[in-house]
Parts: structure tokens; C-alpha cells; sequence
């Protein structure tokens, strides 16, 4: 009828990125790949930006900076993940908590969460208000790359967050935070709920403007026995994923710990839908003792790019092996480590791009 017509779709419907497929368990051709910490400074062209822009807290609150930085990997290596360039802490000015991150040193805050009182100066946090530029980024960055690669998004875990907030950075033996835990822990565990609210939120708010997958880091929760685990992460961990599923049950969620070893039967019951294992766990045990439903990532020693490139290929294929072929993003264990040549991220890129099942 005249005056009235369909309006088209926004985005002309197209192929969902590998690593969506893959994470729901689809047949693909191989696993997709993407390397984490895989922008920043074993990256010349990140050195050279850095030298420009020489505070952390800059290039990683930036629209501009934050998509230039999170497409330098993609740029070079074309992985199947391109993760926005941020940090865990980056929430962390909208609570109230003032953090800045210092060469050489690492993460500082400069007032740590110690007591009651100061747990309720804590604020909840509001994406939208506090962090706007990720939101932008994030729909930029899905622009840039299309249905090529999936954005992710990420976010810390309450209980890593809180080892950061209460120890006033990074530690060693996490005494200040088990001090408070084994000592008053209805405080952290106040601090915790505050932590799990606001990261349920900016989950949200990062897939509501692009992000297609989200990683939680929970770092430093192997740092806990398994029976303070259970206490002090897991029931956080679960509410989060809860809280997202209710509102986004498409939005795959990545959960990595590192050391997780003890913990890798514990880690599906929080229901996300991949676990990240470190280069600890052999590939093939961990696949068995997360059982079926979950996928996996991971999980070759970030050390390994180290090595030779004939090492490297022989590394990536007995991972991929044993991971078998669905339900596997492959990754390394943990983040890239600092010195990290190039050409052998290239070269991990090359290999695994070229795997076929
Ligand atoms: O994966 C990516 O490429 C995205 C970028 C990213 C950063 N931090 C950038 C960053 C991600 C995913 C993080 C997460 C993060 N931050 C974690 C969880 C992942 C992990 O490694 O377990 C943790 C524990 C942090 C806290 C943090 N921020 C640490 C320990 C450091 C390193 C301190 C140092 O000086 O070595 C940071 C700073 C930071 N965040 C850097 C980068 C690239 C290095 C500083 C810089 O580039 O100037």
C-alpha cells in the first residue's frame, strides 16, 4: 500500500564470525584463533604509540587511541577475536576507585578497600555514564572488522577485582585480600556483591554496543583453595552469568583463570559457555574433565613464541589435536609475554589459520 513499506535490516544479513560458530558447536573447517593480551607491546607499532602517548590510562580511555591500539593485531595477523584494548581496572575511576597503571610497577591504587567504610564508598557502576568510550569503540571496532572476526569484550571477575582494590595493586601472596577474607569476610564479601552487580551490567552494556563475546578474567582466583573458591569467586562468577544469560542468552561468555589446574571441573558449574585453560592442564584431560557441553580455549604456553618456528607448528598441531574438532577456540594460555617476537606471532597465525580438520 502506498505510504507504508518494510524497512530494510540495518546490516545486510551475512556469515557470523568462525568463532561464534565454533563456540556453538557448529562444524567449521578449523579452530578459529586469537591470542590474549594480543595488542599491546611486544607490538613495534604499539612501542612507537606509546612513546606518543605515554599514559596508560590515555590509550586505553580514548575512542581514537583504543580502536587504533585494538587494530594493530588485526591489521597484521587477522585473528578470528579482536579484543577491544582496555584493561580490568578501567571500571574501576566510576566506582570511586582511582587507579593508574605505572611503568614498571604495574597497577596502583592509591586508596585500597580495606575497611567496611571504605567498601561503602564504592559505587556501582553505570557504563554509559563512566565509560562511554568503550561502548564507542566497541561499535566502531564491529565496523571495522564486519562478520571477518567477532569483537570481544571482556571484564574482571569480583574476586580478581578485589584482590587488586584491596592489596593497592599487584601482589605476591595476596595476604592483605586473605587477611580480609579469613578474617572479616562479610566485608569482602560486601565488596564482592558490588563488584558482581556492576560487572553484570557492563557485560550488558558491552554486547548491547558490539561486543559478540565476552571473557571474564578471574586472574587471580586460583590463588584460592578450592574450598575458598567455592566461597569467594564461584557464587559471584554464577550470578554474573545469570544475570547476563536473562537478558542476553546469545552472548557467549569465556571464562579463564590462570592455574586453574585444581579447579577445571569446578569451572563449567559457573555456566559460561567456554573455559580458557592455561598451558598447565593438558589439552586432552582438560577436554575430559570439563566434559562435553562446555567449549574450550586455549591453551599453548605463551613461552612457546619463544621457541622455533618448526617448536611452535608442533605445538599448535598437538593442541589442536587434542582439543579435537568442534567446540575449540584456540588461544594461548595466557597472555603474550613482553619481547615476544613478532615474526612468531605471525608465524602462530600462519600455522593455525592453515589447519583444516
Ligand atoms: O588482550 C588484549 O589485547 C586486551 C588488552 C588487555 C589489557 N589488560 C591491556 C594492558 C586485557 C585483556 C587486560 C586484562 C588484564 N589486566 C588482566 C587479566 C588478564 C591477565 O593477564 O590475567 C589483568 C590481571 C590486568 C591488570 C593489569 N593491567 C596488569 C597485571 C598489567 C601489567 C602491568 C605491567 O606493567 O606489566 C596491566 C597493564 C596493561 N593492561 C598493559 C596492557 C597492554 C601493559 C601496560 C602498557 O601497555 O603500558
Amino acid at each position: 500500500t502506498v505510504g507504508e513499506y518494510i524497512e530494510a535490516p540495518k546490516v545486510a544479513s551475512v556469515a557470523e564470525p568462525l568463532l561464534l560458530n565454533a563456540v556453538r558447536g557448529e562444524k567449521v573447517e578449523r579452530p578459529p584463533v586469537w591470542l590474549m593480551r594480543q595488542a599491546g607491546r611486544y607490538m613495534k607499532s604499539y612501542q612507537l604509540l606509546c612513546e606518543k602517548y605515554p599514559s596508560f590510562r590515555e590509550r586505553s580511555e580514548n575512542v581514537d587511541l583504543v580502536v587504533e591500539i585494538s587494530l594493530q593485531p588485526w591489521n597484521v595477523f587477522r585473528p578470528d577475536g579482536v579484543i577491544l584494548f582496555s584493561d580490568i581496572l578501567t571500571p574501576l575511576p566510576g566506582m570511586n576507585i582511582p587507579f593508574d597503571i605505572v611503568k614498571g610497577k604495574g597497577p596502583v591504587i592509591y586508596s585500597p578497600i580495606r575497611t567496611a567504610d571504605d567498601v561503602a564508598q564504592v559505587r556501582e557502576f553505570v557504563p554509559e555514564e563512566s565509560v562511554p568510550y568503550v561502548g564507542e569503540a566497541l561499535t566502531i571496532l564491529r565496523e571495522e572488522v564486519k562478520s571477518d572476526a567477532a569483537v570481544l569484550g571482556f571484564v574482571g571477575a569480583p574476586f580478581t577485582l578485589a584482590s587488586y582494590v584491596v592489596e593497592g595493586g599487584s601482589s605476591k601472596h595476596f595476604t592483605k585480600i586473605k587477611r580480609l577474607a579469613f578474617s572479616q569476610p562479610q566485608v569482602l564479601h560486601s565488596l564482592l556483591q558490588k563488584f558482581t552487580n556492576s560487572m553484570a551490567q557492563y557485560i550488558k552494556y558491552q554486547a548491547d554496543n558490539g561486543a559478540q563475546a565476552v571473557q571474564i578474567f578471574d586472574s587471580w582466583a586460583t590463588e584460592l583453595s578450592p574450598v575458598d573458591f567455592e566461597e569467594f569467586s564461584l557464587p559471584y562468577l554464577k550470578q554474573i552469568v545469570d544475570s547476563v544469560k536473562k537478558t542476553h542468552p546469545d552472548l557467549p561468555l569465556i571464562l579463564y583463570a590462570s592455574g586453574s589446574g585444581g579447579l577445571v571441573e569446578r569451572l563449567p558449574s559457573t555456566g559460561v559457555d567456554v573455559v580458557s585453560l592455561d598451558w598447565t592442564v593438558d589439552m586432552a584431560e582438560g577436554r575430559r574433565r570439563l566434559g562435553s557441553d562446555v567449549a574450550v580455549q586455549g591453551n599453548v604456553d605463551p613461552g612457546v613464541l619463544f621457541g622455533s618456528k618448526e617448536f611452535i607448528t608442533d605445538r599448535i598441531n598437538d593442541t589442536v589435536r587434542k582439543a579435537g574438532s568442534s567446540k575449540h577456540i584456540l588461544n594461548l594460555g595466557h597472555g603474550i609475554v613482553v619481547g615476544t617476537p613478532e615474526e612468531n606471532v605471525a608465524h602462530f597465525f600462519e600455522v593455525a589459520k592453515g589447519i583444516r580438520y
